[in-house]
């Protein structure tokens, strides 16, 4: 099939060329001309693993337009972003206008896939600027940033709102290869299956952090209460990992956007609340513990920037809160990461130093701060590290290192050695 890509960023991009390796014909399109010149060259402007090599072998089923007239096939998904507004709902205004633009542009029947995460009655909303041209269709996208394409191929489930028989066919052909996995509903159920699938994993993790908060203070050991709860199938195993909490793109905007939708409808969402409360303290719980050990400003080696390992994604990253704590308490950081020094460059500019490795970090340092469990930091050579650190020191925001004994050591949930 044909299918155009309205909206070249991570989601579109991944939605895109996956599809393509699926065997269908895109055309991406987006506003920002100097995206689709780098794109043109086969470069990925984000980091996403495997997303360049599935790109350079599908480039003969894939076109890059910077005009909307262009980007119009039968199948055309909106993969625009919904930031939050200052009022913390999702801001659809991209994706209405356009709607609006390609309603006065397509001659005959379309279907609009709307993958944005939208409030639940946006897709209505869509379908009154189309009238009968078009079918409106709502598919969340339930991937992973840094697993994108494993979870394309791979999914857990499609969720797809279609509102008629002719919208279910399509998108069974458009999902032909993946059919299986396909879970067909109403539209406003899709819209909303997307918010609760987010907002459910972040109170689960917000839920697991407030326990081994419990745990630190009563000698009991998160991993283990975790394998404990996580062995019932009911709970499962994963999004049980204690830490300094969840930042990204995704769970802090849907959290917040859910809360709105709630209020919108005369529904206070207690729960989702409580788990942005847990989530926001847990930043400043694991700064103060660094800051009453020290009591005073130390030098810092911070290991891992990212709001999580594999992608260079900063945004909403616990480390930011973090380490802008330690530098009001006049600490100086070292800070590395294996792919974020760029976007972390953008957020803290001359205020801390960037360390070309991790030894370049450690070096003179009074501690260790690791925020980002990225596999890299496991091969960390301690006998180096007890040569090069001040103090052999380490505040495990992950649960994440296991050094030598004759280290100090403060996970998140653990008891005193
Ligand atoms: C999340 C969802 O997992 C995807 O299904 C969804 O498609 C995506 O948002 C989205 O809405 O676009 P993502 O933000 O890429 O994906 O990251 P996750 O892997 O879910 O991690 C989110 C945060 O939770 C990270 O900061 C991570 O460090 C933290 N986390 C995760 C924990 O603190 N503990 C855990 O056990 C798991």
């Amino acid at each position: 099939m044909k299918i155009s890509i309205i909206g070249s960023g991570y989601v579109g991009l991944t939605t895109g060329i996956c599809l393509a390796e699926l065997g269908h014909e895109i055309i991406f399109m987006d506003n920002n001309k100097e995206k689709i010149e780098v794109l043109k060259k086969l470069e990925i402007p984000i980091y996403e693993p495997g997303l360049k090599e599935l790109l350079i072998k599908n480039k003969d089923r894939i076109k890059f337009v910077f005009d909307i007239k262009e980007a119009v096939s039968d199948v055309i998904f909106l993969c625009l972003p919904t930031p939050p507004n200052n009022n913390g709902e999702a801001d659809i205004n991209s994706i209405i206008q356009v709607s609006i633009e390609l309603a006065k542009i397509i001659k005959n029947k379309k279907t609009i896939v709307v993958k944005s995460t939208v409030p639940v009655g946006t897709c209505e909303k869509i379908k009154q600027i189309f009238g009968n041209r078009a079918n409106v269709v709502s598919n969340p996208e339930f991937l992973r940033e840094g697993y994108a394409v494993y979870d394309f191929m791979n999914p857990d489930r499609i969720v797809i709102g279609v509102g008629n028989d002719e919208a279910k066919r399509i998108m069974k052909n458009v999902y032909e290869k993946l059919k299986e996995k396909i879970i067909f509903m109403d539209i406003k159920s899709a819209e909303m299956t997307k918010y609760a699938a987010n907002a459910f994993l972040a109170l689960k993790i917000s839920f697991i952090n407030e326990i081994a908060n419990l745990c630190e203070k009563t000698g009991a050991n998160i991993k283990n209460v975790k394998v404990g709860i996580g062995s019932d199938n009911r709970i499962g195993m994963s999004f049980l990992n204690a830490g300094i909490g969840w930042g990204g793109s995704c769970f802090p905007k849907d959290t917040l956007a859910l809360i709105k939708i709630g209020e919108k409808n005369g529904v206070e969402m207690k729960i989702v609340k409580a788990a942005i409360d847990v989530n926001i303290k847990q930043r400043e719980m694991f700064s103060k513990k660094i800051l009453n050990y020290y009591k005073d400003k130390a030098k810092i080696a911070i290991l891992g920037l990212a709001f999580k390992p594999n992608t260079d994604d900063m945004r909403d990253a616990p480390s930011i809160d973090i380490i802008n704590f330690l530098l009001s308490r006049n600490f100086e950081i070292k800070a590395y990461d294996p792919k974020a020094l760029k976007n972390a460059k953008q957020i803290f500019g001359e205020k801390i130093y960037y360390a070309s490795d991790i030894y370049d970090a450690l070096k003179d340092s009074d501690g260790l701060v690791l925020l980002t469990e990225w596999d890299e930091f496991k091969n960390i050579d301690w006998n180096i590290a007890r040569k090069i650190m001040n103090k052999k020191i380490i505040f495990d925001g992950r649960n994440f290192l296991k050094p030598p004994k004759d280290f100090e050591y403060y996970g998140i949930g653990l008891p005193k050695e």
